[in-house]
């Protein structure tokens, strides 16, 4: 069996989606899984600059057919792999969204739990990890374009197969009204992080900032997904294999030859079904 895949989406910009994959797999890596986050928002990919980690190959070269997802996995805080992107223009016009598929369906045999965090809006690079995921996690302000955007992904969602899990409201004060954003949304609510600029100032904060709210609530969604993940995959799984995450920022070019492996291979039959075959 392979690990279980999230996919953390939400439609609008800025709400704290990439905070949310960070803190929640720091969280599940010290409940003691062996947890991936893939920086799948590939316009702007930033989940590299708040872990302050960088490599090269990067998603996008994956994604272009120039390396192996194996060799695209680096360490971050608290043990955490990830596959960061890059900013540049020229790579993302270079990188097949629907590569995604296969490079999730690879870290999938090695890790016990993928974390896919998306970038704002329907695009089709947000669609692909919406299809591919088993639990859609969505992440909301309690701003009334953000609820309207979240239930608009949430339908997408639906529309392909994609199983949301519930919604997380983030940035949270005194004049939140939860339950009024619970009866909008119609969906479960997870978790309720509460705004704090001091903690999310320095990522993740479930380790620069412990003891704060945010923190805690980000624990307790980590153990909501936790409850998740082993219900359906009958009490957790066992990787196949092992990716060795480089342990440093690793700047330093590797030939697409080396890079053989069975993860990252070019054998496109799936990108073959066209428009639909992008969306299972
Ligand atoms: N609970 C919070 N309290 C205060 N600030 C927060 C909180 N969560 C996130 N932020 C801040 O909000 C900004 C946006 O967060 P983040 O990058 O996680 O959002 P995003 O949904 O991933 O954005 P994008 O759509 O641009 O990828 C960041 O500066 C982050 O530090
Ligand atoms: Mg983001």
């Amino acid at each position: 069996m392979t690990g279980y895949v999230y996919t953390i989406a939400g439609g609008k910009g800025g709400v704290g989606k990439t905070t949310t994959a960070i803190n929640v797999a720091v969280s599940l890596q010290d409940a003691g899984h062996d947890v991936v986050v893939v920086d799948a928002d590939l316009g702007m990919a930033n989940l590299g600059a708040m872990l302050d980690v960088d490599h090269e190959p990067s998603l996008h070269q994956v994604l272009a057919g120039k390396a192996a997802v194996s060799d695209a996995i680096i360490e971050g805080p608290g043990g955490i792999t990830v596959v960061p992107g890059e900013r540049n223009l020229e790579a993302f016009a270079d990188a097949d969204p629907a590569k995604l598929r296969k490079v999730v369906k690879a870290l999938s045999t090695a890790y016990e739990i993928v974390l896919i965090d998306t970038g704002a809006g329907l695009s089709h690079e947000t669609t692909v990890p919406l299809g591919l995921a088993d639990g859609v996690l969505l992440v909301t302000t309690a701003d009334e374009v953000a609820i309207g955007d979240t239930i608009k992904t949430a339908q997408l969602a639906e529309r392909i197969d994609g199983d949301v899990v519930g919604a997380v409201l983030t940035r949270a004060d005194d004049d939140t009204n939860v339950s009024e954003v619970a009866d909008k949304l119609d969906m479960e609510m997870l978790a309720v992080v509460p705004e704090d600029q001091d903690a999310t100032r320095d990522e993740p904060l479930i380790i620069n900032g412990p003891d704060s709210y945010a923190a805690e609530a980000y624990r307790r969604l980590a153990s909501t997904l936790e409850e998740i993940y082993e219900a359906n995959t009958e009490g957790g799984v066992t990787p196949e294999q092992e990716f060795e995450p480089s342990a440093t920022t690793d700047t330093d070019e590797e030939s697409p030859e080396e890079s053989e492996s069975s993860d990252g291979e070019d054998d496109d039959e799936d990108d073959e079904e066209g428009v639909f075959g992008l969306f299972n």
